[in-house]
């Protein structure tokens, strides 16, 4: 088959890796890729949402498979540009990817179809007076959340009135977040344990990962501001077997069975991000991709042959199908530079990548890298973005997959470089 793989962070990366380690002789192409994929893939150098382009590069080439990494092409529409094409495509429709482009749909869509969720009241740029009087009724803790795509900014977790005041005329007086922001949704707070549950499904039928749970704040312990994920680790022992069930009850079969009866049947991979409450499973956010960085835990466990599965998924064909996991765990710590969420410099050659991937079980993922110059007589790589790399450690358990993934780590060096050290610490608690 001939891949096309849409993206170029750390979780395309992981999508490649998957890729790459079927049986089958397979060409994969990404757009636009970065220094580490380019050792397993073609680089093409066209942007993920860079739409027609890709459509183009994918007819002249004979791609069979296109799979989308990023939410900003879906929501824009990419699948259904190359549906119209006759070409396959991995990855919901505009319309159905509006569960992650459009919180206010998604809030929607959840109550019509009964599906726990934080109760919320979404208002308008022309509501402002509204949502004023709405957060001082109900108090703090709060949460303010822009409607649209922020790149994981939107969602502010408010611990006082005055707070969620200022957020609001921040998002809707402001217009911080530009058009993603003209709706916000406030939702109740939740509280309890988050996991992400990940759903493949063909529009009809449906298959189950791992659960995974990412680590969002900066800090160890889950303090400072939230960022990308700072690392995840699969499976998640708080989703025992018996939640997963809920999950599957309560959240994954009504949303795809919603979707579907609304007119948008769901292809691509549901991400469901729950808060596990006191009254269970409760969805706290959907996104219509892979999560990153929890595809650099996940799928390192399939033992499924990947291109087989996606390409069943587009094709809408998985019915009969398994998912057959490796047994043990992963977990997966993020390096990122020093200063990220916030300002970070960038171009800073990086250490020791070979001495960590030459460890077994290990697989180093690289997000915001770029070659370096070839002459310098020093690394080869450079990087290029907040978040650098994924190290992903693979174990019997957790523990094992930890050591595993922070023994890499400790080769690995460039200028400011910072990571979380308590990455799957909940993970490692006696239930
Ligand atoms: P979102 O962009 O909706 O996923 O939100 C980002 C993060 O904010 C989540 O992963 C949670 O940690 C937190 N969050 C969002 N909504 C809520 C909520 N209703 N209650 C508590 N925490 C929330
Ligand atoms: N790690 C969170 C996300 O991918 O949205």
């Amino acid at each position: 088959m001939r891949i096309l793989v849409v993206g170029g962070g750390g979780r395309e990366h992981a999508i490649v890796h998957s890729l790459s380690r079927s049986g089958g002789v397979h060409k994969i192409f990404v757009a636009p890729g970065n220094a580490g994929i380019r050792e397993t893939a073609s680089i093409v150098p066209v942007r993920a949402d860079d739409i027609e382009n890709l459509v183009r590069f994918a007819r002249t080439e004979q791609i069979d498979l296109t799979i989308v990494g990023p939410e900003q092409p879906l929501v824009l529409g990419i699948a259904d540009r190359f549906e119209q094409e006759g070409l396959a495509i991995m990855g919901p429709s505009a319309a159905a990817a509006r569960l992650e482009g459009s919180k206010a749909f998604a809030k929607a869509f959840m109550q019509r179809h009964d599906i726990p969720t934080a109760r919320h009241r979404t208002f308008g740029a022309g509501d402002y007076d509204e949502a004023v009087a709405h957060v001082r009724a109900c108090g703090a803790p709060i949460v303010v959340k822009a409607s649209g795509l922020a790149a994981g900014k939107g969602a502010v977790v408010c611990a006082t009135v005055e707070e969620a005041l200022e957020t609001l005329a921040f998002m809707l007086r402001e217009r911080a977040f530009g058009a993603a922001g003209q709706e916000v949704v406030i939702e109740e707070y939740m509280t309890g344990e988050e996991a992400s549950v990940f759903a493949l499904s063909d529009g009809k039928e449906y298959v189950l990962f791992a659960p995974a749970q990412d680590h969002k704040r900066i800090g160890e312990g889950d303090v400072g501001p939230n960022t990308g994920g700072m690392g995840a680790y699969a499976p998640v022992p708080i989703v025992t077997d018996d939640m997963l069930d809920v999950v599957c009850n309560r959240v994954v079969a009504p949303t795809l069975h919603g979707m579907a009866a609304e007119g948008y049947p769901y292809r691509g991979v549901l991400y469901c991000g729950l808060m596990i409450t006191e009254e269970g499973p409760k969805v706290v956010e959907y996104n219509c991709r892979f999560g990153d960085p929890e595809a650099q835990a996940v799928l390192p466990l399939l033992a499924d042959d990947v291109p087989d599965l996606f390409e069943a998924t587009a094709r809408g064909a998985l019915s009969g199908s398994v998912l057959s996991m490796r047994s043990g765990a992963a977990a997966c710590v993020v390096l990122a530079s020093g200063g990220y969420p916030g300002r970070y410099e960038t171009g800073f050659p990086i250490e020791g990548l070979e001495q960590a991937a030459a460890h077994r079980d290990v697989m180093v993922f690289h997000a915001g890298t770029a070659p370096g110059q070839q002459d310098s007589g020093r690394s080869e790589t450079v990087t290029s973005g907040g978040r650098v790399l994924g190290v992903t450690g693979l174990g019997r358990d957790l523990r094992e997959a930890l050591d595993r993934a922070y023994e890499a780590v400790g080769h690995i060096s460039f200028e400011h470089m910072q990571f979380r050290r308590d990455i799957g610490k909940k993970g490692l608690r006696p239930s």
